[in-house]
């Protein structure tokens, strides 16, 4: 549909030229750029002639009806004069052919465009410590950096999606010591829990006893030094720990369809981001304070100051992320590269990219913080056992629990054969869609609820939605009634509301750009929800399988299957399992 808009600008313009000449005067100067009429019965496009009136010396409407008898009708449509506008129409059943065909023939790639081929991005999300499991705030993180990663990938961009496990540390340590006080040699298997949740118990554990007996922070320390001096006994104890919550956390990953393409531990990056700040230092970027601190002036950040090692030499959570940063740009060269990270970190990231830029890296430039905002639950529910965070596991189970029920509840057990299956990826789908629709920087309460109304702005509702489709194409074939693109007479989609999602079919490429470019999953998931309502309603008050004429049911049908193309593409793009049955 964009052809046809660029052919309209330039009959327009041509138009306005000839008109002009005509006169004696100056053709008009500038970009012509035309409006979207307010519904789709006044036209498609519309072309407001005040900016050339006074040019013209004429009143625009006037100038409206001398420029439209000059645009001959063509099969990019035709064009009259509506007051002070030109109103273009498309060539509906032509436009609709090629929408449909273009559509079921690209198939998966459809919507795939190439705004960023040739680019290279890696996106850092997740980025867990290996002192307790995943918790609501992560599945928002996850949710949105695994949706920008397919979002660039289909914007033609290669695409290395990383995590970073914080892997080493006093936290760590804590886990480690109230284990060796209290474990008993007790594993997660022993105990039949996962690894991620065992290891967090211990954390609890930790805190409970340091509350009681304050010394214990000192021995903890004490085993930090210990392990960074390679301690054989604490190294290994750190060792089997860490591998427990990455199982566990391996395992929630697995569970919600979160992939990462490399994974990078802090404990094998962090030495060398002391490296960097040492050059720094003899360069003259940074100060030296007489206790041996190692700072940075932020004034011309207008920040503060801030350290980047500390007396005793040992570095800080900036300085590990320059180790962990070059050890990626060394991997893989990026052209930009993206962090999920909440925005509790935001000044972290200002410091991280104006050292970096301190010390003298080009492509410090190219690096993003994409922030969001905290995620609660509605007052008073499902706290944890910390009495803080709600655990990733916990809440999953819950939404699976509710999404059975709802099943069950329908009688649709036997329709969706795999109840615990469809309960899981409904669960997903609910949670993903929730995070997802929310613009990324603004706080948030997850109702769970809510999340799993089948009749809302939901994500189940997007997958009720494909598999109401799914079950019509498969009743039709059946009947053996399987219609392609090409045989179809689009004269017969000539409802308004077919106009409207032809429409809205051909927009889908550039909506995935635009999400692309401002990395916002949030444009994705109005759009499909826009495309999902638009065809209820037009599905309520058209018959498909039943219309009386034949060739009106092949022609809706191939309709049909090509919304069901871009559903199925946006869930994808959103990290929603797309469901045949439900
Ligand atoms: N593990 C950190 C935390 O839980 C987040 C790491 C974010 N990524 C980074 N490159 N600093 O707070």
């Amino acid at each position: 549909m964009n052809e046809y808009r660029s052919r309209w600008i330039e009959n327009v313009a041509q138009a306005l030229r000839l008109e002009a000449e005509e006169r004696g005067i100056e053709p008009p100067e500038g970009e012509i750029v035309p409006a979207t009429p307010p519904s789709t019965e006044l036209g498609d496009l519309a072309f407001p002639m005040f900016p050339f009136a006074k040019t013209f010396r004429m009143n625009p409407a006037a100038l409206a009806e001398a420029v439209v008898s000059r645009l001959e009708r063509c099969e990019a449509g035709d064009a009259h004069a509506a007051g002070p506008y030109i109103n273009v129409r498309y060539p509906r059943a032509a436009v609709a052919a090629t929408v449909l065909e273009s559509c079921i023939s690209a198939d998966t790639a459809y919507g795939h465009n190439r705004r960023f081929v040739g680019e290279r991005v890696t996106i850092e999300y997740s980025s867990p410590n290996t002192n307790k499991p995943l918790h609501l705030g992560h599945l928002r993180n996850d949710a949105l950096g695994e949706s920008v990663s397919r979002i660039l990938a289909a914007c033609g961009a290669d695409v290395r999606s990383v995590n970073l496990i914080n892997d080493r540390g006093i936290h760590i340590c804590k886990s480690m010591l109230a284990y060796q006080e209290f474990g008993n040699g007790e594993t997660p298997e022993s105990r039949g829990v996962k690894g991620d949740r065992f290891v967090g118990d211990y954390y609890v554990r930790y805190n409970e006893w340091a509350a009681e007996d304050p010394s214990v922070e000192d021995r903890a320390r004490e085993m930090l030094r210990a392990w960074e001096a390679g301690d054989e006994e604490v190294v290994a104890l750190w060792r089997t720990m860490n591998r427990w919550v990455l199982d566990g956390h391996a395992a929630t990953y697995e569970s919600t369809g979160i992939e990462f393409d490399a994974i990078y531990l802090e404990s094998e990056t962090y030495a060398s981001g002391k490296t960097q700040i040492m050059r720094g230092l003899e360069e003259g970027k940074f100060l030296r304070e007489s206790d041996g601190s190692v700072w940075v002036d932020l004034a011309p950040v207008n920040l503060d100051r801030k350290i980047l090692l500390r007396a005793d030499g040992t570095s800080v959570y900036v300085t590990q992320d320059i180790g962990t940063v070059l050890a990626r740009y060394e991997d893989w060269p990026f052209d930009r590269m993206i962090y999920v990270v909440a925005s509790e970190q935001n000044y972290h990231f200002r410091v991280l990219f104006y050292v970096l830029e301190l010390l003298g890296y080009e492509w410090a430039g190219q690096l993003y913080h994409l922030s969001y905002g905290m995620v609660n639950l509605p007052e008073g529910r499902m706290k944890s056992r910390e009495g803080t965070v709600v655990d990733a596991d916990d809440l999953i189970a819950e939404l699976r629990e509710l999404a059975a029920g709802e099943i069950r509840s329908k009688n649709r057990e036997a329709a969706v054969g795999d109840v615990e299956g469809t309960a899981h990826a409904v669960a997903v789908g609910a949670l993903h869609y929730y995070l997802l629709q929310v613009t990324p920087s603004k706080d948030m309460i997850f109702n769970p609820k809510e999340s799993l109304s089948f009749t809302g702005n939901t994500g189940p509702y997007l997958q009720y939605m494909c598999a109401r489709i799914n079950s019509m194409l498969r009743k039709a074939d059946a009947e053996d009634i399987r219609p392609q693109p090409s045989a179809i007479n689009a004269e017969l989609l000539d409802a308004e509301v077919e106009w409207e999602l032809i429409r809205l079919i051909s927009r889908y490429p550039d909506v995935v750009e635009q999400a692309g470019i401002e990395y916002s999953p949030a444009a994705i998931a109005g759009y499909v929800y826009d495309l999902a309502k638009t065809f209820s309603g037009y599905y309520h008050d058209h018959p498909i399988l039943a219309a009386s004429d034949p060739s009106v049911r092949d022609a809706r049908l191939v309709l049909a299957r090509a919304i069901l193309v871009v559903l199925r593409n946006g869930l994808e793009l959103l990290n929603i399992p797309y469901l045949a049955i439900m």
